[in-house]
């Protein structure tokens, strides 16, 4: 176990973000992932749950969601109960660097699933080796994280700058990849992955569109709740900080604001 800091936790506001970023992205990430009919389904790092539903729903059959926090385990019990989809999948407690796979689950899924996971742990290629040992011979196996670098609002709202690399600076404090988008292939490759194909998927949006509110509590929800780690960590001052949210609050109000971002994606199957 690597013992690594989920920076964003899992307080009831942190999880309205989260829920709200399912809301925004799923159906783009279900666009490019066609979950197949019959497939069994593992999600390892299924946070509220929400994806994982909505996989094993397209699959028509139960899915596994191996989640280490337990407060997000009881949402997604929850979530799932008051959209009585309790029968579509089974929430499980567990870390991604070290599986809690039943001696029949190993080598056993169709297809394992990863999204925002892996730029929250010190050695992605040790998740990856636990991932590869879930999925079946002939499965697949898709990750979908973050390259912070390529993070783009525009116009650039006031202070920003200095806020993003103050975020992207806490990441490397707790010994994680904030670019580790861009090493999907790579860490597919190292893990013995055949067939392999990337894309990127789009999660941005312009001040036109209806889901820009959605985009823009997204950017202002991550950045204050790592306001405390960066503050202890001396990566920002408050100043500096208070002045880049009101920066952005201040973006997110004009008319020409827009958000530049897709987020690097990956598939790949085990021979
Ligand atoms: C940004 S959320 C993404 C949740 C979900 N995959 C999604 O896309 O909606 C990241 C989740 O990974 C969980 N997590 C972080 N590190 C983990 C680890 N080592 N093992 C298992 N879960 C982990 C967090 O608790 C959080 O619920």
């Amino acid at each position: 176990m690597d013992n690594s800091i989920y920076i964003h936790g899992s307080q009831p506001e942190e999880q309205q973000r989260l829920s709200k970023l399912n809301k925004m992205l799923n159906q783009a990430c279900m666009q490019v992932l066609q979950p197949k009919e019959g497939e069994r389904i593992l999600d390892v790092g299924s946070g509220l749950g929400q994806f994982t539903r909505a996989m094993a729903k397209r699959a028509g059959i139960k899915a596994l969601g191996i989640e280490r926090d337990i407060q997000q385990l009881h949402a997604a019990k929850d979530f799932a109960k008051a959209d009585q989809e309790e029968h579509l999948v089974d929430f499980r407690q567990g870390d991604a660097n070290d599986l809690p796979l039943l001696e029949e689950e190993v080598e056993s899924f169709d297809l394992v699933h990863c999204r925002f996971v892996l730029e929250h742990v010190k050695h992605p290629d040790k998740v990856m080796d636990q991932m590869i040992l879930g999925v079946k011979k002939g499965g697949r196996v898709v990750i979908c994280d973050d390259d912070h670098s390529t993070f783009t609002p525009t116009p650039t709202p006031f202070g920003f700058k200095a806020l993003w690399e103050a975020y992207i600076r806490s990441y490397d404090r707790l010994g994680n990849d904030p670019f580790v988008g861009r090493r999907l292939v790579e860490l597919m490759h190292t893990a013995g992955l055949t067939q392999i194909r990337n894309q990127l998927v789009f999660f941005g949006g312009c001040a036109y569109e209806e889901k820009f509110e959605l985009v823009a509590d997204n950017l202002i929800g991550i950045l204050s709740g790592a306001k405390g780690f960066m503050l202890s960590e001396h990566l920002i001052d408050e100043r500096t900080f208070d002045q880049g949210m009101a920066g952005l609050a201040h973006w997110r109000k004009q008319k020409d604001a827009a958000l530049w971002y897709a987020i690097p994606w990956a598939e790949g199957w085990k021979k």
